[in-house]
């Protein structure tokens, strides 16, 4: 039983590798891909793009949502903070139409996955809300922020704790560079805004985020409808390797503190270490100094 685990962890470890190759060779989309936002009946929905789908949906269930989220388990958690914090991401407390659409751009093969393609096909597009829902009504726990302090003399950062960088230009950002303060819109806590579906980041693994600012760097995507995509990649265009692992290592570690208080009374101080969202600016002193 450990060993059929074990073997089935080096084999997605294997599997992991070949979707990093996958991820650089794979062929974009054509520019001319219709946009799929126009709702559509749905009784044919099983014959429609999986994104498409998602229009003739209502608002996921989280109690149908539980049972499909059993599928799930293995890499994500029963609760959504996930089972290897270096493998998978967290979904715990991520918005539902965040989650549900991710899902059907996996589904789409828009967002190049192996591993999350086939639990993508399994879910239609209520489904998807339903299982999105679920994770959503889940509440997050955060890892620990990388503290040592960086002793290079040729970065712009020397001396400063590895998460700093990151936390600094999570609350102002970078004028010089046109990079906004991240937390105008993942808000200070790093929760997001589900309504406007920007995702949570807080409390996310630190090698997750970084790749995922490394894909909107390069400005190239393989979905259809960049919309969203384009307003990060207009965010992260003129972040240096250093400054997205800072900001990696500072949102792992970024969480609300009520929750921490909360977790501190539990017994569990696993995470006291980590800067917590109180510590940042409030939502009226974006233009304030930073230290
Ligand atoms: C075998 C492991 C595995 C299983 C089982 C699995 N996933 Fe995943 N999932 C992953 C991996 C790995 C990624 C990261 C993909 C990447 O690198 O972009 C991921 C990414 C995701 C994301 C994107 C997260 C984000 O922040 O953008 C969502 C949403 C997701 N999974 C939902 C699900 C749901 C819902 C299920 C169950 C129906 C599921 N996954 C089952 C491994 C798994
Ligand atoms: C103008 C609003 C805005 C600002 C400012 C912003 N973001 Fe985002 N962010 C978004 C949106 C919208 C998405 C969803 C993009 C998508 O669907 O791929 C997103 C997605 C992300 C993701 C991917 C989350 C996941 O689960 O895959 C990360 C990581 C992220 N942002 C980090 C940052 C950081 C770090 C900053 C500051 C340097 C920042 N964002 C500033 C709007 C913003």
């Amino acid at each position: 039983m450990r060993n059929a685990r074990l073997i089935g962890i080096a084999g997605l470890a294997v599997l992991a590798a070949t979707v990093a190759l996958a991820q650089t060779t794979v062929n974009p989309l054509p520019e001319d891909q219709p946009a799929q936002t126009t709702p559509i009946d749905a009784a044919s929905s099983t014959d429609m793009d999986p994104v498409a789908a998602l229009a003739t949906t209502h608002w996921g269930d989280p109690q149908a949502g539980a049972i499909k989220a059993g599928a799930c388990a293995a890499c994500h958690g029963l609760d959504g903070n996930s089972v290897d914090p270096t493998l998978y991401p967290n979904l715990a407390g991520q918005g539902e139409r965040y989650i549900a659409r991710q899902l059907a751009l996996f589904k789409s093969g828009q967002r190049v996955n192996p591993i999350m393609k086939p639990f993508a096909d399994t879910l239609s597009a209520q489904d998807m809300r339903d299982v999105a829902a679920y994770f959503t009504s889940k509440r997050s726990g955060a890892g620990s922020a990388d503290d040592t302090v960086i002793n290079d003399a040729a970065s712009p950062y020397n001396g400063m704790k590895f998460y700093e960088p990151g936390q600094r230009i999570y609350r102002v950002g970078i004028a010089e560079r046109q990079v906004p303060a991240c937390f105008a819109c993942h808000g200070p806590s790093g929760a997001g805004n589900p309504g406007s579906s920007f995702p949570q980041i807080g409390g996310q693994q630190s090698w997750y985020v970084a790749r995922r600012l490394q894909e909107y760097r390069s400005g190239e995507t393989t979905e259809a409808n960049r919309t969203n995509f384009d307003i990060m990649a207009k965010v992260a265009k003129h972040l240096t390797d250093e400054e997205i692992a800072s900001l990696a290592s500072y949102l792992q570690g970024l969480h609300n503190r009520a929750d921490q208080v909360a977790t501190a009374e539990a017994g569990n101080t696993a995470s006291a270490n980590a800067p917590a969202a109180a510590d940042a600016a409030p939502a009226d002193s974006t233009a304030a100094p930073s230290p």
